[in-house]
């Protein structure tokens, strides 16, 4: 079921994908269909450029025949698509919970227009409800960091995979926060990169131009203000 919801979704968002664009490729089991519609799409003749938010997408991208460039080359992108682990009311985002934030921020950036696409247990009506929040930490600050944000009240964890510190596609680690409904998200964005050691954090504030939801029933398409 929420598969279905991912897929339809996902597919949904290729339709804005339009010949000669540079398109930002997201990361995460959504964003999956897009680029599966888009591999289909591509040998059908539709020529775009990707590029890919992580090297899990870059690899998917190539093997389905999607050309694939990078930012210096590209320093502007057409239309991005993406997933999110939260949406609130203004579309404002956590994101990272595959890790990929720092390029996915970077790509959003760079980007027009950024489309989000998910299933509807990632709307909230505040951020930090139901998920946690990501920050991408240099390893070498990692104890400086993990105390400035206990301090701050932010219930740090570091991300652990097989065994091990997760490591991202930069070489960084990251520390989940744990941090419950975030009174001021912008501010808290900010304030998180002020903190020496912090690559990014997951919050993407005023970066989504439109959600595209998987429900039980049918998509809902949400506006950004
Ligand atoms: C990766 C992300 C993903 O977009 C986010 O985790 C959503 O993934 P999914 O569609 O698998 O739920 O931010 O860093």
């Amino acid at each position: 079921m929420i598969e279905d919801m991912k897929k339809m979704a996902g597919e949904k968002a290729a339709e804005y994908v339009k010949d000669g664009m540079v398109i930002g490729l997201g990361t995460g089991s959504t964003v999956y269909y897009t680029i599966l519609k888009l591999g289909d799409m591509v040998k059908d003749g539709l020529d775009i450029i990707g590029i890919p938010t992580s090297k899990e997408t870059e690899n998917l991208a190539r093997n389905l025949g999607i050309k694939v460039g990078t930012l210096t080359e590209y320093p502007e992108i057409d239309l991005t698509i993406d997933g999110a682990d939260e949406i609130d009311p203004e579309l404002n985002l956590i994101k990272g919970g595959g890790g990929a934030l720092l390029r996915e921020k970077i790509v959003a950036y760079a980007s027009k227009k950024e489309i989000i696409v998910a299933d509807e247990r990632k709307i909230v009506e505040k951020l930090g409800e139901r998920f946690y929040l990501p920050v991408e930490v240099i390893p070498f600050s990692e104890g400086v960091v993990f105390r400035k944000l206990d301090d701050m009240g932010l219930n740090p964890k570091v991300r652990m995979k097989d065994g091990g510190k997760y490591i991202t596609d930069n070489g960084n680690m990251i520390i989940d926060c744990h941090t419950g409904p975030i009174k001021d998200p912008k501010n808290l964005e900010k304030e998180l990169n002020m903190i020496p050691g912090v690559v990014e954090n997951g919050l993407f504030i005023g970066l989504a131009d439109m959600a595209i939801v998987g429900t039980k029933k049918k998509i809902k398409v949400l506006k950004g203000v």
